[in-house]
């Protein structure tokens, strides 16, 4: 039996990822950082990983990650792009997309300056939205403890509560004995409406 930690936000977005995909599927990780969560699914038999992240480090670091973990077959399904998410890459449209993950924030270990600015979030989930398959999800992992962040949150609810019940099936999760904790946000696309 699995054991499910509900202490940690990236534990449970993990979790969902398992749920939601199936062999052969394809996934976007819009924000690789160091690749810990690009590592999580190329372990896991999917037809592909799209992976996005705008600092030139942060890909290195997957990268070497990812060639350290994966094993040949595992890692030749791995597609890196030193990009922003503001624009997915032409791949993306080249496949079905069963799953998006965003952990927004800084680059652990890295400038902290150099965080996911709520304007180009935004951007990126209007367009995940649109690309996401019908049945597939979003996940984004969000940190209110700074100012941008608290503020790149609000928006992104803001923007959740606009989407429409027949289309999209909200979820937040919040930790409210913590404070400023970690929230994940889950979009998932309808399959049919
Ligand atoms: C919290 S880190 C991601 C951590 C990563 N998931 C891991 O497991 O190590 C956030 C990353 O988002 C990247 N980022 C910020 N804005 C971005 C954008 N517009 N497009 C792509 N990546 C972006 C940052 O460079 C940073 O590496």
């Amino acid at each position: 039996m699995t054991y499910l930690s509900l202490h940690s936000h990236l534990e449970l977005a993990r979790f969902y990822w398992k749920i939601v995909l199936q062999p052969g599927d394809w996934a976007i990780d819009a924000t690789c950082g160091n690749g810990k969560d690009t590592l999580q699914l190329g372990k896991l038999s999917l037809g592909g990983v799209i992976g996005l992240d705008k600092q030139q480090i942060a890909i290195e670091n997957t990268t070497t990650l990812l060639k350290n973990h994966l094993q040949e077959d595992e890692y030749k399904k791995m597609h890196l792009f030193c990009t922003s998410h503001i624009r997915f890459p032409s791949l993306a449209y080249k496949y079905s997309i069963r799953l998006i993950i965003y952990n927004l924030g800084y680059l652990p270990g890295s400038n902290k300056k150099i965080t996911t600015f709520t304007e180009d979030t935004l951007k990126s989930l209007k367009l995940a939205l649109e690309l996401i398959m019908p049945g597939g999800l979003i996940t984004i992992c969000c940190y209110p403890g700074h100012v941008e962040g608290a503020r790149e949150q609000n928006l992104l609810l803001q923007k959740a509560q606009e989407l429409s019940p027949s289309q999209y099936v909200i979820c937040h999760h919040s930790w409210p004995n913590k404070y400023a904790s970690a929230s994940l946000l889950l979009i998932q696309k309808k399959n049919s409406y």
